[in-house]
């Protein structure tokens, strides 16, 4: 059987403002104006870069606009290119494939009040979440938190109606963070998306909440732990047996094997590389699937195994 590729849709960009942040915000549509996948708030897509890179990137517009998808790119000169092409070679006219909307940070449940803490362009999965806010009148207060000049703000200016922004020092967030959350309560959520540094200072603040009223996003991915264990993955529909080495991933094996799993952050933040366990010991060094997800599901790009094998539905 050939391997399954991922879905693609073919988008066209239709329009592109650039902010003095280093933000580029890109929106992309359907070449003959159909409509597009439905996204929920907090869902992310997969450009898929002519260059040959896959990069996830959270939808920022009004996840009630089928016919649009907006993206917001900051410029990463450190990075591994795929921001760089963004902000350097994609025009407005060019086609460009996504993926099917993912959503790894979904809103949770219909809370009467949510907390939002953004690092940076962090801030762009909170605002598909906004828009929502801003429909259903629910109040939020939105605490974003930068460094030299805010990203989005012509966005960002759209939004508010039914809650606060509020503007911070990206230097003081350490500070800052625990004094911003109300006291835990059933009805209140609280979700943070930057970067590691300030993840970690969001996780010191709710040590005492509830969990199932917090929830986070990485966007740069942590250092996966090593891969100390070798192990054969069984692939169930194919009857390939894949060898995992030492120090290698699932989805290194897989790919050099010639089986295709999409992929995109490779760090275990994105979703993108989920597939099907059925029988052994995984090891999810991942940080998107629930404990619930792990029963079943297994992230390839940095999960490990702690058996000899592992049973996949490939
Ligand atoms: S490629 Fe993003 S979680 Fe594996």
């Amino acid at each position: 059987m050939a391997p399954k590729r991922p879905i693609r849709y073919i988008t066209t960009i239709v329009s592109d403002i650039s902010d003095s942040a280093g933000v580029r915000l890109l929106s992309l549509r359907d070449p003959d104006g159909w409509e597009l996948p439905p996204a929920t708030p907090g869902s992310h897509i997969d450009l898929y870069l002519h260059n040959n890179l896959t990069r996830a990137y959270s939808l920022c517009g009004d996840p009630e606009n089928q016919h649009q998808y907006q993206v917001a790119v900051k410029i990463d000169h450190q990075g591994r290119g795929g921001s760089k092409y963004i902000h350097n070679e994609l025009q407005v006219g060019d086609f460009i494939d996504v993926s099917l909307p993912r959503n790894t940070f979904p809103l949770i449940r219909d809370g009467q009040k949510y907390v939002l803490v953004a690092g940076g362009i962090g801030v762009t999965p909170f605002i598909a979440m906004m828009y929502q806010f801003d429909r259903l009148r629910i109040s939020y207060q939105l605490h974003l938190f930068y460094r030299d000049v805010p990203p989005l703000q012509s966005t960002l200016a759209q939004l508010g109606r039914y809650g606060q922004i509020v503007l911070h020092d990206r230097a003081n967030a350490c500070k800052t963070i625990p004094m911003l959350l109300p006291d835990p309560h059933e009805d209140t959520y609280a979700l943070c998306c930057g970067p590691l540094r300030m993840m970690g200072d969001f996780d010191d603040a709710v040590q005492h909440w509830d969990s199932a009223n917090v929830s986070k996003e990485f966007f740069v991915p942590p250092e996966r732990p090593p891969l100390v264990n070798a192990y054969s993955l069984v692939l169930k529909k194919s009857g390939k047996t894949v060898a995992v080495p030492v120090g290698t991933t699932a989805l290194e094996a897989l790919e050099q094997a010639g089986v295709a799993v999409q992929s995109s952050c490779l760090g275990g933040v994105c979703g993108a590389c989920k597939v099907e366990w059925l029988e052994g010991e995984p090891i999810h060094n991942d940080l998107c699937l629930s404990p619930a997800d792990r029963r079943n599901q297994f992230m390839t790009c940095v999960g490990g195994c702690n058996s000899e094998t592992l049973v996949l539905n490939l």
